[in-house]
């Protein structure tokens, strides 16, 4: 059995391909995945990973996780998946294969310049699906806006300010306040930008209550395994390339539950029968319906690049 990298009293952390481990869940137990993948443009990540593929490749990759992520969403679950908008609009077709549209966010971004004859990009699409009808969805506030420089609130609202919610505005399918962190003292990887943490929070905020379970496969400088902490939501995760800044970050922002026992059954999770079926089939060469099988296997030589401190 493969040993997980990192774990803590809410999260699992695999130091692996997410396909590998994508394939090996079972259908139907994530209340919400959130998924932030590279986009093929040839970002240097530091660590090692090829972020310029060909097309064909990066594509056909790109439908095989999200059909897997749709698979593990469970009934009323949710699945944001964030990217540019080009690639938003190839995304969705597939996301429709399995959920239900609900949302495509923008999400602001600055720094950007324009290419070509085109428009200055401002925006990522956050897009925001679910397994039916959601079973849960929190509605969101946000403060009234002030100015940053003499504290007044910014609208008048027409004239209903009195009438309005003490607790803020709605969150809109806007979000504007999203722009990653640019010191150096805020980023986890040097160099490299990860979300902003409120874009996960949010997500797993607007679609989950506490000790629901959260996926990530996509595990960068770990935002998303840091939201699930903070608001006592279980999470699962993967990072092929270098989980060791994820594993610090949680020591650091979460230091009582690092390095402790997952308190759920996060084995349980592992056991996709229809990937035992194939793998049956490969071997008998007949299909064959099989019980559940306790624990997934990992068919590669095991090794991790990071020297896994998760349990054993
Ligand atoms: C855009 S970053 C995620 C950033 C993250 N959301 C954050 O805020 O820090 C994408 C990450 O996916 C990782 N990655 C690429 N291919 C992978 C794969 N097949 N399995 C797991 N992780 C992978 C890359 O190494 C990179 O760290």
């Amino acid at each position: 059995m493969k040993k997980p990298f990192f774990t803590t009293a809410n999260g699992v952390l695999y130091a692996e391909d997410c396909l590998k481990v994508l394939r090996q869940l079972r259908t139907g137990v994530f209340d919400c995945v959130f998924a932030d993948p590279p986009f093929n443009i040839g970002k240097d990540y530091k660590n090692g990973y090829n972020d310029n593929v060909s097309q064909t490749d990066y594509t056909e990759w790109c439908a095989e996780w999200i059909r897997e992520c749709c698979r593990v969403v469970r009934e009323g679950g949710a699945f944001f998946l964030y990217a540019t908008p080009e690639l938003a609009v190839q995304f969705a077709p597939i996301l429709s294969e399995q959920l239900v549209f609900r949302h495509w966010i923008a999400v602001s971004m600055k720094g950007t310049f324009p290419r070509g004859n085109k428009l200055y990009p401002a925006h990522y699409a956050l897009l925001y699906y679910t397994n039916g009808t959601p079973k849960t969805f929190n509605r969101l506030r946000l403060p009234i806006e002030t100015c940053r420089h003499c504290g007044k609130e910014i609208r008048d609202y027409g004239g209903h300010r009195k009438k309005m919610n003490p607790e803020g505005v709605n969150l809109t399918d806007i979000w504007t306040d999203t722009s990653p962190n640019r010191h150096k003292k805020f980023k986890v990887r040097p160099g490299v930008n990860e979300l902003k943490l409120l874009i996960p929070e949010r997500a797993i905020l607007i679609s989950t209550e506490p000790e629901d379970l959260v996926l990530d496969p996509f595990g960068g400088g770990g935002s998303t395994y840091q939201a699930a902490e903070k608001h006592g939501r279980r999470w699962v995760g993967m990072e092929l390339h270098d989980s060791k800044h994820i594993r610090n970050r949680l020591r650091e922002t979460h230091s009582l539950s690092a390095g402790l026992t997952p308190q759920f059954d996060y084995e349980a999770l592992f056991g996709n029968e229809d990937q035992q079926d194939a793998v049956l089939r490969g071997l008998k060469g007949k299909s064959l319906s099989v019980g559940t099988i306790s624990h997934f296997s990992w068919t590669s030589g095991d090794s991790d690049p990071n020297g896994s401190e998760g349990i054993e």
